[in-house]
């Protein structure tokens, strides 16, 4: 019996570099191309019945960048909403985020931050953007956050697996991870939450990354045999 539709589809949105030097054009316009599809992409989300969409946006090591192309990824989200947010409220889709805002400008956390708000009554997709994430971080940030309150006497010293969820950015388990543009790495991503999702890693460059390509990934995680460790679906 095939699967169906993934609740939880997290994408690593690579090749937007690749897919400008190509084309003989900047980094940059990778980059914005690749904003324009996260339009497209969360749409086709919202249509399928897709419960929660998290796109890596901004990772913690990608501060390592040259500091043109880090300002620009930085000015994205804030690009990205003034531009979308308005069709974003007409399909009910929700805006959230994963992350530490507060390294970003002001502009862009106040944006973002507008868009949570906005949208947050919204029942469709849930839109999420790791931006300024890293799974690492995520844990550490989690397990202080528990070392805390046993140490005040706030919670006995008993967590559960299913508790330790209560301490993460992204509290769900991921039905399906896709990194495109052919890399083969989860790059710190959502560590905790992927211990059973099915893997998919595409050839195709994120910019280039449509919706037949996204039907074809859903397809081939349905065909896929899930069995959590177990002996049948
Ligand atoms: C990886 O490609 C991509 C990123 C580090 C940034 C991803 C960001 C977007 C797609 C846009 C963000 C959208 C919103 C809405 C804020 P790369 O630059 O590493 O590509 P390369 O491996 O080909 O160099």
């Amino acid at each position: 019996m095939s699967l169906g539709i993934p609740q939880t589809v997290a994408i690593i949105m690579d090749g937007n570099g690749r897919w400008a030097k190509a084309k003989g054009l900047p980094r940059t316009a990778g980059h914005k191309q690749g904003a324009n599809n996260v339009r497209d992409i969360a749409l086709a989300c919202n249509e399928l019945g897709i419960k929660k969409l998290i796109l890596y946006a901004f990772s913690t090591e990608n501060w390592k960048r040259p500091e043109d192309e880090v300002g620009f990824l930085c000015k994205l989200p804030g690009i990205f909403f003034n531009m979308f947010i308005k069709e974003l409220m007409e399909k009910n889709i929700r805006v959230t985020f994963a992350g530490e805002l507060n390294r970003f400008p002001q502009d862009t956390q106040d944006v973002i931050n507008k868009a949570v708000g906005m949208t947050e009554k919204n029942t469709g997709l849930e839109l999420c953007l790791a931006i300024n994430y890293g799974s690492r971080r995520e844990l550490l940030l989690g397990i202080q956050k528990y070392a805390d309150q046993v140490a005040k006497g706030e919670r006995t010293n008993d967590i559960t697996e299913e508790e330790v969820a209560n301490y993460l950015m992204v509290p769900e388990d991921i039905d399906l991870m896709i990194r495109t543009s052919g890399e083969q790495r989860i790059s710190n991503y959502l560590l905790w939450q992927i211990a059973y999702a099915e893997l998919i890693f595409t050839p195709v460059a994120w910019p280039d990354f449509d919706q037949k390509e996204l039907n074809r990934c859903i397809q081939e995680y349905q065909n896929r045999d899930r069995r959590f460790g177990g002996l049948t679906s």
